[in-house]
C-alpha cells in the first residue's frame, strides 16, 4: 500500500515559499507600444517600471534566500583582509580548489583582467563559444576570439544532449597550426551564447587533456556551472546517482582557472571572480585588480556581498534547486513548442530560446528577426526579452556587417523570482504574438556604438 508514497509527482514545486514581496505595475498595449518608440525599440533602454515579467536576463535578477540577507548583516567592511574574504573564498574553493581567488565586481571584470595579462595583438582564444564580454575583452586586446562549439550547437533544431562540447578536432587543429599565438583555451559552462547548452564531462575531459598536451591552461567561463553540472548527472551515462558538489570539483580539476559572473549561479546580484592556479599569472591579476577594482579581498564588492555569494554557493548546488530550476525552464520551452514557436532544442538551463529566423522568415537576418520578436513580446504583454542574433553580433571590429550564426530570441528566467502562472501569462503572449507573427516588421539601426552595439543601438521599424 505504501511501496509507491516516495514516487516523484508531476509538479515539480518551487522549492521555496515567498517571504518578501516586490509589486508588479500592470500597463495597457497603447502604453507599452508609446514607451518601446521612446526607446527607439531597444529593450535595454526601456524603464524597468514599464516592464511587467523581465527575462532579459538571469543575470543579478534572482532573489537572495533568507540566509543571504541573514549573512549580509554579517558582512566585514575592512579595507584590507576582511572575514568576509576568507569566507567568500573558503565557499569558492569547496567547489573550485584554486590556489588563488581574486574577487571582482562581476564577470567581466574578470575577463578584462585575465585577458589583459593573457591576450592581445595576434593571439587566439578559443572556446566553445565565447560570450559577447568576453568576446569584446578578447578583441579589445587587439587578440581574436574563436568559436569552436560541435556542429549540433549551431544548429537549434537538432538534438543533442551536449550541444555546448567543443569541436574537439577544430581544437586539435588550431592548436597544431597556430600553437605559439594561443595563450589559453576557454570553456563556457553552459554555453549561454549557443543556447544555455551544457557541457558533458567526457567533452571537458578531452578539452582538458589536448590543452595540455599542448602546454596551454584551460580556463573555465562557469557562471552557470551548478546547471551544468545538473544536466552531467541527468544526461551522461554513469552519472545519475553523484552528488552535484562532486560533479563540480571533477569539471573544476580539469581547469587550471576561471572567470565567473557571481550574478548567476552563486545567486548574487553583484560579484564575480577570477581564480587559478599559476602564480605569476596570479601576480599580474592582482596588480591590474588594484589599479582600478580594488584591493585583492574586496575586488570592488563589499564585504556583505562576499558574504551573500558564499551562502548562495551553499545553496546552488541543492538537487531540490536544480530539479525545479532545469525543469521549470523545460516548462516555457515545451509550451512554446506546442504552440508552434520553434525554440532551441533540448531547452537550455538558465533560459528559452526562441529560433526568430524559422519563425519569422518574412524578415531578413540583417532586419533582425529577433528584435521583431522581441519588440512583438514586449508591446503584447510587457515581457522584456534579449535578442542573440545578428543585432548583437553582426557588427565585427573591421566595421563589416554579416548575419550571425543564429536569430534568437532569448527568454532569461531570473533565479527563484517568478512562479509558474508567471511563465503560464508569458505563454499565453507567446500564443497571441503567434497569431499577428507574419505582420511584424524588420528593423534597421539608425544609430550605434563602436562595440557591444546592441546595449544602446537605435532601431526603427521598417515600412
Ligand atoms: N560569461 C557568460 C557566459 C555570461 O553569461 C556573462 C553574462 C558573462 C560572462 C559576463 O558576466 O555580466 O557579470 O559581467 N551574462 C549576462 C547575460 C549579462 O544576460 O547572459 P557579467
Amino acid at each position: 500500500m505504501t511501496a509507491n508514497a516516495d514516487a516523484p509527482f508531476r509538479t515539480v514545486i518551487e522549492p521555496f515559499r515567498i517571504h518578501s514581496v516586490e509589486p508588479l505595475r500592470m500597463t495597457t498595449a497603447d502604453y507599452r507600444r508609446g514607451k518601446v518608440q521612446e526607446a527607439a525599440y531597444n529593450l535595454f533602454q526601456l524603464h524597468a517600471d514599464d516592464v511587467l515579467i523581465d527575462l532579459l536576463t538571469d543575470s543579478g535578477t534572482g532573489a537572495m534566500s533568507r540566509d543571504q540577507w541573514a549573512a549580509i548583516q554579517h558582512g566585514d567592511e575592512s579595507y584590507a583582509g576582511s572575514p568576509s574574504y576568507f569566507i567568500f573564498r573558503d565557499a569558492v574553493r569547496e567547489l573550485f580548489p584554486y590556489e588563488h581567488v581574486i574577487p571582482t565586481h562581476q564577470g567581466r571584470a574578470a575577463e578584462r583582467i585575465l585577458f589583459q595579462a593573457l591576450a592581445g595583438p595576434g593571439k587566439v582564444i578559443p572556446s566553445n563559444t565565447h560570450f559577447d564580454t568576453t568576446r569584446a575583452n578578447i578583441e579589445f586586446t587587439g587578440a581574436e576570439a574563436l568559436d569552436l562549439v560541435i556542429a549540433e550547437g549551431r544548429d537549434p533544431a537538432a538534438l543533442h544532449p551536449f550541444k555546448g562540447n567543443m569541436d574537439l578536432d577544430a581544437l586539435e587543429t588550431l592548436l597544431r597550426e597556430r600553437g605559439s599565438d594561443i595563450p589559453c583555451v576557454m570553456m563556457t559552462i553552459t554555453n549561454n551564447s549557443g543556447g544555455g547548452q551544457p557541457v558533458s564531462l567526457e567533452n571537458l575531459h578531452a578539452v582538458s587533456e589536448i590543452a595540455h598536451r599542448h602546454g596551454k591552461p584551460l580556463f573555465l567561463d562557469a557562471c552557470r556551472f551548478a546547471e551544468n553540472a545538473w544536466f552531467i548527472r541527468e544526461r551522461e551515462a554513469g552519472h545519475g546517482t553523484r552528488d552535484v558538489p562532486d560533479i563540480i570539483r571533477e569539471v573544476a580539476a580539469l581547469a587550471d582557472g576561471m572567470t565567473m559572473s557571481a550574478k548567476k549561479d552563486p545567486m548574487g546580484n553583484i560579484g564575480g571572480w577570477l581564480a587559478l592556479n599559476d602564480n605569476e599569472i596570479a601576480a599580474k591579476c592582482r596588480n591590474l585588480l588594484i589599479l582600478t577594482e580594488g584591493f585583492p579581498t574586496y575586488g570592488g564588492l563589499a564585504g556583505r556581498d562576499l558574504e551573500a555569494l558564499a551562502q548562495g554557493l551553499k545553496e546552488v548546488v541543492s538537487h531540490d534547486f536544480l530539479r525545479y530550476r532545469i525543469r521549470s525552464t523545460a516548462y516555457v520551452a515545451d509550451a512554446l513548442e506546442a504552440l508552434g514557436m520553434p525554440c532551441i532544442k533540448p531547452a537550455g538551463g538558465h533560459a528559452v530560446y526562441i529560433d526568430a529566423k524559422a519563425l519569422l522568415p518574412h524578415i531578413p537576418p540583417l532586419q533582425f528577426p529577433g528584435q521583431a520578436l522581441a519588440v512583438a513580446l514586449y508591446e503584447h504583454g510587457g515581457i522584456r526579452s534579449c535578442e542573440i542574433g545578428s543585432a548583437m553580433f553582426g557588427k565585427h571590429p573591421d566595421g563589416s556587417e554579416s548575419p550571425a550564426a543564429m536569430e534568437l530570441v532569448r527568454l532569461a528566467i531570473p533565479r527563484r523570482t517568478y512562479t509558474q502562472s508567471h511563465m503560464d501569462y508569458v505563454i499565453e503572449v507567446a500564443e497571441r504574438v503567434m497569431a499577428i507573427k507574419d505582420s511584424l516588421p524588420g528593423y534597421r539601426i539608425v544609430a550605434e556604438p563602436p562595440q557591444l552595439r546592441h546595449f544602446t543601438a537605435e532601431f526603427a521599424p521598417i515600412a
